[in-house]
């Protein structure tokens, strides 16, 4: 039984009923249970204590500084892919030497930076950026930690927008042209080749695909160890799909039973970069019913929050659950699309559900603690939502709802 639940109709996060946060931050906002996350981490840290391995928690899916922090009391490493999350965990109280750093596209400013405050390691995606990185590595007169990114070229049956691990996909570097790279960069005082690293996908809900990428990750690191190339460490990317309807996603126990057998005895630390699975089921959003409206047979059901706070359903139609805070049985159920106040069609919560609801209700959008509010804009400017965390019977304001003169604060009118 996950944080939030109802107690007699009324809808909970573990302690704390969510009508009293309505009343006292207001709606739009972001609500997330440090117990859910806590156990999220742990389940996953703990599947793994059989052999040497890291979790880089990936800071893209929610990169809210209480959440890294609490993430990182616990132990954990984070995935990185831009200076900006590289500041953002340090001003969580997270170490540099316990962060990675990914992504098709790092400046020569952000490699800098990294390597400056002596991040845990690179994951290279191309030559040309390992060409950079010794560069800058020589000027800095330091040592870059690397990885490949290999791309593994897996099918993990997921969105397309998602699946990252196929051969046409912008991502990581060809099995076959990363071994000449290794061989190449090894020789270089510059660079230590640490491991070789995949990512090949996201919100994936069966094993194969992991155990396939796994297999050809490993079977890299033995042909490179037959070339003298010995490294360190594997990186299986994360990608551990998460319930949001009626999936059935493998649990963090059953992907370690899958993966523990292939990288046992290679005596490789594993390291591992799971989002979702760690922040998605721990957070939800409430908005307010603005309006309720029949356009042409329809029911809407309009609601203060929209496309810009969750951006899931509109660009990956990505399907929510979504429920009323108080059950009010005196209320008839209807069928009705969820949409907010953004001037789009495609700015919908749901679609077609089932609720009993009435203007001034609240309702609660589930599952969104990962790309839920990392993904959220400005649009329309709209002030971004608050974020709370609930721990036990107390909650913590961890984001302020932004101020809408804030959101043209850096802009000039000409002279
Ligand atoms: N490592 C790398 C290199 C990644 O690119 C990602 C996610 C992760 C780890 C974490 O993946 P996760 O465990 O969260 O699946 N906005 C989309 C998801 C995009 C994922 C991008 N990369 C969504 O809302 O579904």
């Amino acid at each position: 039984m996950g944080a939030f639940n109802y107690r007699n109709g009324q809808f909970f996060a573990e302690e704390v009923n969510l009508r009293d946060i309505v009343v006292r931050y207001g709606t739009p906002c972001y609500v997330y249970s440090r117990a859910e996350l806590e156990s999220n981490y742990q389940a996953f840290d703990s599947a793994y204590t059989d052999v040497s391995h890291q979790i880089f928690y990936a800071v893209k899916a929610n990169s809210n500084l209480a959440v890294l922090d609490v993430l990182a009391r616990l132990g954990s490493g984070f995935d990185i892919v831009s200076g900006g999350e590289l500041e953002r965990v340090l001003a969580a109280g997270g170490i540099a030497s316990k962060a990675i750093f990914s992504g098709v596209g790092k400046s020569s400013v952000e490699l800098s930076r990294a390597l400056e405050v002596g991040i845990g390691g690179f994951n290279v995606e191309s030559e040309a950026e390992l060409d950079t990185l010794e560069t800058i590595a020589r000027k800095l007169g330091k040592v870059a930690p690397v990885s490949l990114r290999v791309n593994p070229d897996v099918n993990p049956n997921t969105h397309p927008h998602i699946a990252t691990g196929l051969k046409e996909s912008k991502f990581g570097i060809p099995v076959d042209m990363s071994k000449a790279l290794y061989v190449r960069a090894s020789q270089s005082p510059y660079l230590r080749m640490d491991g070789i690293g995949c990512h090949i996908g996201s919100q994936i809900t069966s094993i194969d695909p992991f155990v396939e990428a796994i297999t050809r990750v490993m079977e890299l690191a033995q042909e490179l160890r037959a070339e003298g190339v010995n490294l360190q460490s594997l990186n299986l990317g994360g990608g551990l799909g998460i319930r949001y309807k009626d999936e059935i996603p493998p649990m963090p126990s059953d992907h370690a039973a899958a993966i523990l057998p292939i990288v046992r005895y290679s005596g490789l630390t594993l390291n591992l970069e799971p989002g979702r699975a760690i922040v998605g089921n721990a957070g939800i959003l409430l908005t307010q019913v603005l309006y309720v409206k029949s356009n042409g047979g329809k029911k809407f059901v309009i609601v203060d929050a929209a496309m810009n706070d969750l951006l899931r359903p509109a660009l990956y139609n990505g399907w929510h659950e979504i429920l009323p805070v108080t059950i009010d049985r005196t209320i008839e159920t209807a069928i009705c699309d969820v949409v907010g106040p953004v001037c789009e069609s495609a700015d919908f919560l749901g679609k077609s559900r089932s609720l009993r609801v009435e203007q001034g209700g609240i309702l609660a959008v589930r599952s969104v603690g990962a790309y839920g509010f990392s993904m959220s804009s400005n649009y329309n400017t709209r002030p971004r939502a608050a974020e709370i965390m609930v721990d036990d019977n107390l909650c913590y304001l961890i984001r302020a709802r932004e101020v809408v003169h804030s959101l043209y604060a850096n802009e000039a009118r000409l002279p």
